[in-house]
């Protein structure tokens, strides 16, 4: 479970790309602070952070158009920090297409191999799979002015790999473009990942998008990682309160430790998942997830005890939202802590604003924290 973070055992496996102790400060501003990441053949990679987090830098070191202040970037064991942009067999597609607006589509695609110099009839047989690749073969003579925004996305994708790199950098590429939309080219980009074996590495401030494409998401924080594993282990085992509350919606108690399993919230006990070397008396913060935890009606909890395992705090409705595919019921504890439940006990009336409910969660479905740190990765409890 801990492979979420631990970096060194990472370093077995054959990377294709690996970034070692990377580093890059604007003046006494540091942007990327001491990145290790190994990055593996084929894989789908994503940088999830909010604006600032260091991603876009990150990215444009590997793609060469950013000089490291300090560290190493090497592909298959060989540094990558002399090799100018266009020798790294990198492809690159950005938030704004920047797609030449004199040139139709099928020349936009054909420009990288303009470039190299490729020979016609290659570049012909090139542009046209590409064409196809991304369904646009019915555009191929417009220009980039009488395309829609999803489908200028797609010629920079098919400009992108034209030249069949080794790997294939997206910053932000469909954050211009509506949900529904950004929708689609999610689907489409990851059926091409599929069907092309591509490595690409992908930068989101989204994490619903993030969670849709990735195999594996980096979770940048001040210019460093702060969680790396799939979006699965992420969601289930953050590795810090951070993640927690960075990916997905989390609840939040503050808790006294009675001892290694239990501990005390509103004076009332708590189990705990085991944690390890807690002392008594000793703050904790536990997470559960909204869909993790149930809300009963307190003439329900009577007559359903509680299973073995599981706890219970009283609480009292504020808000019942109906969502379509769910509810979110908003309650509030006696001392104030606001929680939501996505888990509405059906049996009996629904709940109601103002009723006083039972929440309940299974121990083992809750995360335990010993503080809210995103650097203190190894000893966060949270992590097994
Ligand atoms: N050329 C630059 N000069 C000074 N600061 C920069 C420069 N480029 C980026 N930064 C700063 O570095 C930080 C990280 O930027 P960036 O990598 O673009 O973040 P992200 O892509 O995660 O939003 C930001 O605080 C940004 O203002
Ligand atoms: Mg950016």
């Amino acid at each position: 479970m801990s492979a979420v973070i631990k970096e060194p055992e990472q370093h077995n496996r054959q990377a294709l790309v690996s970034l070692r102790n990377l580093n890059k400060h604007y003046g006494d501003f540091t942007a990327v602070a001491n990145i290790n990441l190994n990055i593996q053949e084929g894989e789908f990679l994503t940088f999830l952070g909010s604006s600032g987090s260091g991603k876009s830098t990150t990215l444009a070191m590997l793609a060469g158009f950013e000089t490291p202040s300090s560290g190493e970037i090497r592909y298959k064991e060989q540094s990558l920090i002399d090799v100018p942009p266009h020798k790294r067999g990198i492809g690159m597609v950005f938030q704004r297409y920047s797609l030449f607006p004199h040139l139709s589509v099928r020349d936009n695609i054909g420009f990288p191999l303009d470039i190299r110099k490729t020979a016609s009839a290659e570049r012909e047989r090139r542009v046209t799979a590409m064409l196809k690749l991304v369904q646009l073969e019915s555009f191929a003579h417009r220009r980039p002015a009488q395309l829609s925004g999803g489908q200028q996305q797609r010629v920079a994708i098919a400009r992108a790999l034209v030249y069949e790199p080794r790997i294939l950098l997206m910053d932000e590429p469909l954050g211009a473009l509506d949900k529904k939309l950004r929708e689609e080219l999610q689907d489409e980009l990851r059926h091409l990942h599929r069907r092309l074996g591509l490595t690409i590495v992908y930068v989101t401030h989204d994490q619903e998008e993030a969670m849709r494409l990735s195999q594996r998401i980096a979770i940048f924080s001040h210019g460093k990682i702060v969680a790396l594993g799939s979006s699965y282990e992420l969601y289930q085992n953050p590795p810090n309160a951070f993640v927690a509350s960075f990916l997905g919606n989390s609840n939040f108690l503050k808790l006294k430790t009675l001892n290694s399993t239990g501990a005390s919230f509103e004076g009332q006990p708590l189990a705990i998942r085991e944690t390890g070397a807690l002392q008594a008396d000793q703050d904790l913060l536990l997470m559960v997830r909204p869909e993790k935890a149930l809300a009963l009606s307190t003439e329900q909890a009577r007559r359903e005890p509680l299973p073995a395992g599981w706890n219970e705090i009283s609480a009292t409705v504020t808000e019942v939202l109906f969502l379509g595919d769910s509810q979110t019921c908003s309650v509030v504890t006696a001392s104030g802590v606001n929680l939501s439940v996505k888990a509405l006990s059906t049996a009996g009336m629904p709940l109601k604003a103002a009723d006083p409910v039972r929440v309940r969660w299974a121990a083992a479905n809750a995360c335990v924290y010993t503080q809210w740190a995103e650097s203190d990765l190894n000893k966060a409890p949270g992590t097994h």
